[in-house]
């Protein structure tokens, strides 16, 4: 079914921030909420309309949020949920829309519905959480689950961690040997529907414009087309259609088709479902790619291959037309390295002119827009091996790279103690830097039609282990074309037949493609480590 998006999503670039990581406004080393307020200027130059805030809420923090303790009150920690409203008209003056991070799927064990549900005596919130039937039953082998932390003589379903039950959504094929597995009309999910249902409306009427929704696909068990799952988001989606037609679901699904299908407006291409994005930005034995012969696209080798990305993508692509989006981001929280590494300056602009002419909603990761490094360090509130890519912002060269006026050792996380550290500060003074190069991009981004996120998208030229990559954008009547060669080496292409007439008008070449006029038709030659737009007239 064709939903429509609204019109602001189709201009939208996003800005990821970790809460905790970003500014601390009063020197307890932890990042809050007054501290994006007072970044939103800096937030605003980048050009972003958009805001995705990690887990803001009441928490015991044993997976950094992840683990809610109140839906509905904004951890001491980051601040008030006035401060949090204030974010939003703030952040609305600037012309920025704040998305909250949802996490439907499991709550803290500290959460009072918990506490509840664990009591050996029957009560309201026994049906919210999926128990079996006693500590001693043999575990079923695709429901991970947790004996030991209840009053009650029965197991939990873990939805993540041992700390995240899963919410009770019932079961889409329920086994009657076990009735505990409920079905997804019994009371106990239904009560836990209408309890999202009421988180969305509490955020969205005091201004929020969305939500990131953590793993969405995570809901109804033994689910596996996610038929029950897509089925309560669709019944979210058409209410929210009707009440909060401006608002927007974006999944942590990792599967754009499916997610799309099942009412999200966007979702991302993920680590941990899409090989097709970890071929960009994140082979060559780094972090939980380990894979010494596998080599990123974006890289100055040159050894990618384009159609690593290009085959899954374009599966995603079409399944999601016309109304829904795919969020190409240049990290998160659970992603590792960091952009950065690995890449010098002119690799990273090439990114990101890829990243902002392609289709969809972009999501710039707090710190990436300056080139910010993972580090390696001990895990920190359950991030494990992801620690390292949620360190503070680098603002500037003052103590604590301009992030805190705490003292050093009360810091979230350590700033990255190299002396080059990029920072704030340095790029804003420098025309050249990669965050000036950032902004210029996404001003040209919303400023050409062809570059909205619904614009038409073609492949031009796009060979299994041969550079450039050249595709295509078009939208009311103005077409665009991008090359991108990653390698350290010239790349030169011939552009096809129908293309010879046209007359190419460079928009943006900075590291001096050449197209020329030959007897072959237009020739694009592009230097190592270079990209172009041009458009396309006549
Ligand atoms: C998502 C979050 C991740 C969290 C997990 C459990 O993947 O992005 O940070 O640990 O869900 O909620
Ligand atoms: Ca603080």
């Amino acid at each position: 079914m064709i939903k429509n998006s609204p019109d602001w999503l189709k201009k939208a670039v996003f800005y990821q921030i970790y809460p905790q990581s970003f500014y601390d406004s009063n020197a307890d080393g932890i990042g809050d909420i007054p501290g994006i307020i007072a970044k939103l200027d800096y937030i605003a130059s980048l050009g972003v309309n958009a805001v995705w805030i990690n887990p803001c809420f009441v928490s015991p923090f044993a997976d950094a949020g992840y683990d809610v303790a109140d839906y509905y009150q904004v951890a001491p920690r980051y601040g008030t949920n006035a401060d949090l409203e204030r974010l939003f008209s703030e952040a609305g003056r600037r012309g920025i829309r704040i998305l909250l991070d949802l996490v439907p799927g499991h709550t803290s064990i500290e959460h009072p519905w918990f506490k509840q549900s664990q009591q050996a005596v029957p009560n309201p919130y026994t049906d919210y959480y999926v128990w079996n039937n006693s500590v001693w039953e043999t575990p079923q082998s695709d429901l991970p689950i947790i004996r030991g932390l209840s009053q009650r003589d029965a197991a939990f379903v873990a939805n993540f961690f041992a700390i995240q039950p899963a919410l009770n959504y019932g079961f889409a094929q329920p086994d009657p040997q076990h009735p505990w597995m409920q079905p997804v009309d019994a009371p106990g999910p239904q009560q836990v529907r209408q309890e999202i249902k009421n988180i969305i409306a509490f955020w969205l009427e005091r201004g929020a414009s969305g939500f990131r929704v953590d793993m969405a696909a995570s809901l109804v068990k033994r689910d596996p087309e996610k038929r029950e799952t897509a089925r309560f988001w669709r019944s979210i989606r058409d209410w929210m259609d009707e009440t909060n037609p401006e608002a927007v679901l974006v999944a942590e699904w990792g599967n754009p088709a499916q997610a799309v299908e099942a009412g999200f407006h966007a979702d991302f291409m993920l680590g941990f479902n899409n090989p097709g994005w970890v071929s960009l930005f994140r082979k060559r034995g780094e972090g939980r790619w380990r894979d010494p012969y596998a080599w990123s696209f974006f890289d100055a080798s040159g050894h990618g291959d384009i159609r690593q990305f290009l085959d899954e993508y374009l599966y995603h692509y079409e399944a999601t037309q016309p109304e829904g989006f795919i969020a190409l981001i240049t990290g998160n929280h659970d992603e590792t390295p960091r952009l950065a590494d690995g890449r010098d300056t002119a690799q990273l602009k090439l990114v990101y002119l890829f990243l902002l002419t392609m289709p969809g909603t972009p999501f710039i990761y707090y710190g990436d827009e300056i080139g910010m490094r993972y580090q390696r360090l001990p895990s920190k509130e359950g991030g494990y091996g992801r620690t390292g890519a949620r360190t503070p912002m680098q603002w500037g060269d003052g103590a604590n790279a301009g992030f805190s006026a705490g003292p050093e050792e009360s810091l979230y996380l350590p700033i990255d103690p190299a002396p080059d550290r990029p920072t704030v500060a340095a790029q804003d003074a420098n025309p050249d830097s990669l965050l000036n190069r950032v902004r210029s991009l996404i001003r040209i981004r919303h400023a050409l039609p062809a570059l909205d996120a619904d614009a038409d998208f073609n492949v031009v030229y796009a060979e299994s282990g041969k550079l450039p990559f050249i595709y295509s954008r078009s939208k009311g009547g103005q077409r665009l074309l991008v090359a991108v060669n990653p390698a350290g080496r010239p790349a030169r292409a011939v552009l096809p037949g129908e293309m010879i007439a046209a007359q190419p008008i460079t928009i943006d070449a900075p590291d001096s493609a050449i197209l020329v006029r030959s007897d072959e038709g237009w020739v694009l030659d592009l230097p190592p480590v270079s990209g172009a737009i041009y458009e396309i007239s006549g």
